[in-house]
């Protein structure tokens, strides 16, 4: 029987497909370690969004070839970087890997694992699977997350996903009801509903905000949070939904990508910093108190610095409780990366990213100094990771870290918590009931 350890970079819809691996191999009776050491076979779930991801895979690879030392040991790539570079992976005579498997390739990855050819691969991509019959193997905690799709039509220049993940498929709401239901049954308080672009759900004519309103509708589960919907067709229904029912938390990640009109042409989002920028006015107009979060992408083909301030103008004006930030980083195969040159230097790309965070930071911290004194529900989910025995943490409804003593409280509950304690990342506050 063989053991398997399983290492997962990227995005949560990678920690959602590792969940599914998890069953697909455990039905065939491979076992799971919880270290490289022990293992015969190791799975690598890849991200391929940005240059510097697919770099610490490489790096990884060569030192789990280096650590196992002649020990037989099989290393499988599977994820978003078999798609991206495909057969290559398994050609190159410098790449110690044993067998590829792209995102839709999970059920064959037994018999890959198990194949008496020299290095196989699977990398075809489907427009129809949605592994709906697979439960995925959850590690029991507060939060479940579930895809609701897979796969993307967007063709944002800059992005590989739809190369990497395929066209873009829905999966029936029965089928993501009862796996709520099910969850519920097992403890989970709170599930986030996945998709590359949740506001193009469709399952036989059901929107999101359909699918949203009938989770809300299972007794017995608290929270119900998802990521990330498009800026380009945000429905009035879903602003309904998410401002007025109780379950659903106030907090929205809404990509914004770039501040500039020309430049969010060029990325093909479809909309304009006056439509981005009227549609949270209209968000907070029904919820003014609603959590925004956001990604953004710096240094952009032609991006000139005046265009760049257009950003930091719509950070400014929005308010975000916090950003992920990243320099553009080239894709082969992308729309950009055949239409336009990488012109912008490295140099400018850092002093843009290190402006933006500061100014982002800043932001933050103002935001969350204003919450002290306030009363904020929070859901225990664990110990808390600074390694302080006597604390627990929780998030609120807007998804922020908040550190509490530990008391006689067990992860799931709900709290009431008064803060008294704010940085630009974490609240800190005291358990009143
Ligand atoms: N370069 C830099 N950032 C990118 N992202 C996606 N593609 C690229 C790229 N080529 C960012 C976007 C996206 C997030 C997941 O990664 O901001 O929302
Ligand atoms: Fe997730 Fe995109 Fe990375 Fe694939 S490329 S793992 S979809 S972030």
């Amino acid at each position: 029987m063989k053991k398997v350890y399983i290492e997962t970079y990227g995005c949560q819809m990678n920690e959602y497909d590792t969940e599914i691996v998890k069953s697909v191999l455990l039905k065939e009776n491979l076992i799971f370690v919880d270290s490289p050491d022990e293992a015969d076979v190791i799975l690598l779930n890849t991200c391929s969004v940005r240059e510097n991801a697919n770099r610490k895979v490489f790096g990884r690879i060569h030192k789990l070839r280096y650590l196992a030392d002649g020990r037989p040991l099989q290393i499988g790539v599977i994820g978003c970087m078999a798609t991206d570079f495909k057969e290559k992976l398994v050609q190159n005579p410098k790449l110690p890997i044993d067998f590829i498997a792209g995102p839709d390739s999970y059920r064959n990855l037994y018999k890959l694992i198990n194949s008496t050819e020299k290095k196989p691969y699977d990398i075809t991509l489907s427009e129809f699977e949605d592994y709906a019959d697979i439960y995925p193997t959850r590690v029991k905690g507060v939060n479940a997350w579930i895809a609701i799709m897979r796969g993307c039509n967007n063709f944002c220049s800059y992005c590989i996903v739809p190369y990497t993940r395929g066209r873009e498929r829905s999966r029936s709401v029965a089928g993501i009801l009862d796996e709520v239901k099910q969850l519920v049954r097992e403890g989970f308080p709170q599930v986030t509903l996945l998709g590359q672009n949740v506001n193009s759900y469709n399952h036989d004519g059901k929107d999101f905000p359909y699918l949203l309103e009938k989770v809300s509708e299972i007794d017995g589960l608290e929270r119900i949070r998802f990521t990330s919907p498009h800026p380009k067709d945000f429905p009035r229904s879903l602003i309904k939904v998410v401002a007025t029912n109780p379950k659903v938390c106030k907090h929205i990640h809404l990509p914004l990508q770039a501040g500039n009109t020309r430049i969010l042409d060029m990325m093909r989002r479809t909309y304009s910093q006056e439509d981005y920028l009227a549609l949270v006015d209209d968000i907070k107009s029904h919820y003014a108190d609603m959590v925004f979060t956001t990604d953004i992408i710096v240094g952009f083909p032609t991006e000139t610095e005046a265009e760049f301030e257009d950003t930091v103008k719509v950070v400014e004006k929005v308010q975000y409780d916090s950003a992920f930030i990243f320099k553009y980083s080239v894709r082969e195969g992308t729309i950009a990366q055949k239409k336009y040159k990488d012109d912008i230097s490295e140099q400018a790309k850092t002093e843009r990213i290190i402006r933006l965070n500061e100014i982002q930071k800043q932001i933050s911290l103002k935001k969350n100094k204003a919450h002290i004194g306030q009363i904020h529900t929070i859901l225990l989910e664990s110990d808390s990771t600074k390694k302080s025995k006597n604390e627990m943490q929780g998030r609120n409804d807007g998804n922020k870290l908040v550190i509490v003593p530990k008391g006689n409280y067990k992860i799931g509950d709900l709290l009431q918590v008064r803060i008294k304690k704010a940085s630009a990342h974490v609240l800190v506050g005291e358990i009143v009931s």
